[in-house]
């Protein structure tokens, strides 16, 4: 196993040795990239001593084909992490800078990313580190948050870098979950759907896409190919996923049912419409005080993917504020599912607009699974130990 560690210029650069011993002893071949700043902190004689291996840095020697060296590089590894990662790196490698040797290779590589941030929790906290960090895990880097203690400003608060073996320990995690998936396809569907009343009106849900845009992302990590059918969200495409785009519940059947022939999986995370209003091509006047609208069903997809299904995996989603397993279990037999995922909406700070979520999965042998509240992008890594894992060929 090969692992790219970019060292950038944070007073936690030194922590990078223990983080080169842990690769080391675990095996792991470790080619270090020291970006300028990280220069300032620690030097190359200490990383090529520790890993036996060459620095790459900015500095291109002729004859050494510096200039595609990152190319070369890319090709080989199988985890590129980067510890501590500064507020300035998350920065260019949100937006795709590329002015650098560590943020060239950035934007080069196809390999699962592990960014383990380490900054004053001023910086931590700015509003631009936060949306930088919201893009790169949207694209499926996986973060390593930092820890909360004392930081080198004398002062406590969030920023400390991670525990070495930690960092170590997700590399590596990383490194072997990156073929779990190989060769499923897998289908997931995320965020709501509308429902137009008129040319400028709709009926909708609160959903916000985050759960079935963090499961596609980590099939994707775990080298699934993955469809991922949206409904109308703000998120960005994971990276190496396929999205289709639709607006209604009678669009997302239609890209369900043919995006689906031969998958292994079709996981339902979309909170699709149940009633329909009628649809009226012109713009409804406000003519009269009051509207009756009649509504009318919409398709019940996944009781359609479970009354016609093959050898596939079906997940569903049951999103409730009573009653929340009684209703999960209905449902999980009703619709012929192999597993639901049921989460409590009325919980306060989970579940639909939220970005943390605590779900409990059920399976059909009446096996409970509580998955505790995390980020969604953690609980998609448990729905997928649990419903996906076995499957693994
Ligand atoms: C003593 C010192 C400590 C620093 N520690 C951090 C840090 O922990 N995290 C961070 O994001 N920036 C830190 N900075 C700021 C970065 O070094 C600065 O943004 C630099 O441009 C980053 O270099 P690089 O991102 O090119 O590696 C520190 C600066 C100094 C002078």
């Amino acid at each position: 196993m090969v692992v790219a560690l970019g060292i950038s210029g944070g007073i936690a650069a030194y922590k990078a040795c223990e983080i080169i011993r842990g690769l080391d002893r675990a095996g792991v071949e470790v080619q270090t990239i020291l970006s300028r700043g990280g220069a300032q902190f620690i030097t190359p004689l200490t990383l090529q001593t520790l890993s036996r291996n060459s620095v790459l840095s900015d500095r291109i020697t002729p004859g050494e084909g510096g200039a595609v060296r990152h190319i070369d590089l890319t090709r080989r590894i199988d985890v590129f992490a980067v510890a501590p990662a500064t507020a300035n790196f998350l920065a260019k490698f949100a937006r795709g800078i590329a002015d650098d040797f560590l943020s060239t290779f950035y934007i080069s590589v196809t390999a699962p990313v592990v960014l383990a941030p380490a900054m004053n929790s001023r910086m931590w906290d700015h509003p631009a580190t936060r949306e930088n960090l919201a893009i790169l895990k949207g694209r499926g880097a996986r973060i390593i948050e930092p820890e909360t203690g004392w930081l080198a400003e004398e002062e406590q608060g969030v920023g400390r870098l991670a525990d070495p073996d930690r960092i170590v320990q997700a590399i590596l995690d990383e490194a072997g979950r990156s073929s779990q998936l190989k060769d499923l396809h897998v289908v997931v569907t995320a965020g709501p759907t509308r429902e137009p009343l008129d040319p400028v009106r709709f009926l909708s849900n609160r959903s916000s896409g985050r759960m079935g845009f963090a499961l596609a992302s980590e099939a994707a990590r775990r080298g699934a190919r993955v469809t991922l059918i949206a409904g109308p969200v703000d998120l960005y495409t994971p990276r190496g996923v396929d999205r289709i785009d639709v607006e209604t519940s009678s669009e997302m059947r239609k890209a369900v049912f043919e995006s689906k022939a031969g998958a292994d999986a079709v996981i339902m995370a979309a909170a699709v419409s149940d009633y329909i209003p009628p649809r009226s091509d012109r713009k409804i006047k406000k003519s009269s005080a009051e509207i009756d609208l009649r509504l009318s069903r919409g398709p019940d997809i996944l009781k359609e993917l479970g009354e016609t299904r093959g050898s596939e995996l079906l997940i569903g989603f049951a999103a409730e504020t009573d009653n929340l397993l009684d209703n999960a279990r209905a449902k999980l037999t009703g619709k012929n599912v192999d597993f639901i995922v049921a989460n409590d909406i009325s919980v306060p700070g989970i579940g639909m607009e939220a970005v943390d979520n605590e779900v409990t999965i059920l399976d059909r042998e009446g096996n409970l699974h509580p998955v505790p509240r995390a980020s969604k992008e953690e609980v998609a890594g448990r729905i997928l130990d649990h419903v996906l894992a076995g499957r693994s060929r």
